[in-house]
């Protein structure tokens, strides 16, 4: 069997998300049971906008395309927050998966997010949770970090992340670097989530499995009820009901195929039933 899929893909304009989800693949790869490829959202500002949010200069890493995200088994999405959401690159991104929700391609992908915020309380939540609506209208999974971190739980100095996701505190003006805690949180995110698509992956294989045996089963116990239904098949000649008797059979089969015809001579037949049996009684 291949190993599922995790795609780590991130939109970044000052480099912090993209540092981060380098320790996102590290942590993802850990395991050893998933493949990982990173991906970059599309840039949707003009050069010339860039210019002047003195934005660096993209990363050499693949662009994502709103069908590749079919492929993935699991998505590993980084952001850096908009006033407290997400920025109109990835929403511009999901904007374009109305094939994919309409045909249902994301149900049941595994999803976790990873931010950045230029001050310590400037949303890292609220963007996880504002984005929210896009993976539930997807149906898509979505898989929060929890608290598996010591460095969660210190506050003496600044860590970015929360339950929601790893995350940076980049700085007002983007001078802070990703620290030696926050990197440690995010690749703690990436093996987390790998072992959950694993799981998942897994456990979608078995059903599978169990689903195709189920219906060969079922298919050679229909096959042995249509033999012994069937006595022009099965019984001996002499034994073979006469074809009044049989008739209700035949109409039952074809009922149960949903044909109005059928359910009305069924209704027939019933009726010859009753007033044979009351002749009988009488
Ligand atoms: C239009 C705009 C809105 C922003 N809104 C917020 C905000 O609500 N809270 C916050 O802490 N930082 C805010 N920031 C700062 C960015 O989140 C910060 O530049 C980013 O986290 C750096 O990540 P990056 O290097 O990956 O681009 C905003 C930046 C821009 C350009």
């Amino acid at each position: 069997m291949a190993k599922p899929k995790v795609f780590v893909i991130y939109y970044s304009t000052y480099g912090h998300v993209h540092t981060l989800s380098q320790s996102l693949v590290k942590g993802a790869l850990k395991p050893g049971t998933v493949d990982v490829e990173l991906y970059q959202i599309a840039e949707t500002l003009s050069e010339d906008t860039l210019e002047k949010m003195h934005a660096a200069p993209k990363a050499n890493v693949p662009e994502i395309t709103a069908d590749k995200l079919a492929d993935a088994d699991g998505i590993l999405l980084g952001f850096p927050t908009r006033f407290g959401t997400a920025p109109a690159q990835v929403k511009a991104l999901f904007d374009a998966t109305g094939k994919l929700w309409a045909s249902k391609a994301l149900q049941g992908k595994s999803v976790g997010m990873f931010f950045s915020t230029g001050s310590q309380h400037g949303g890292q939540e609220s963007t996880a949770y504002t984005f929210l609506p896009h993976l539930a209208h997807h149906g898509m999974i979505y898989v929060p970090l929890g608290y598996p971190s010591a460095h969660m739980f210190d506050n003496d100095t600044i860590v970015g992340g929360s339950a929601w996701g790893s995350g940076v505190i980049a700085g007002p003006d983007g001078s802070l670097q990703p620290t030696y805690k926050e990197l440690e949180i995010a690749e703690i995110q990436g093996e987390k989530f790998a072992q959950v698509v694993t799981k998942l992956a897994a456990g979608s294989e078995q059903k599978d499995n169990a689903e195709k045996q189920q219906s060969a089963a079922k298919a050679s116990e229909n096959v042995a009820a249509a033999d012994s239904q069937n006595p022009a098949a099965s019984a001996p000649a002499q034994l073979a009901k006469p074809a009044a008797d049989s008739a209700p059979q035949a109409d039952a089969s074809a009922a149960a195929a949903g044909t109005s015809a059928a359910a009305k001579e069924k209704g027939g037949t019933m009726r010859k039933l009753v007033a044979k049996f009351k002749k009988a009684f009488k």
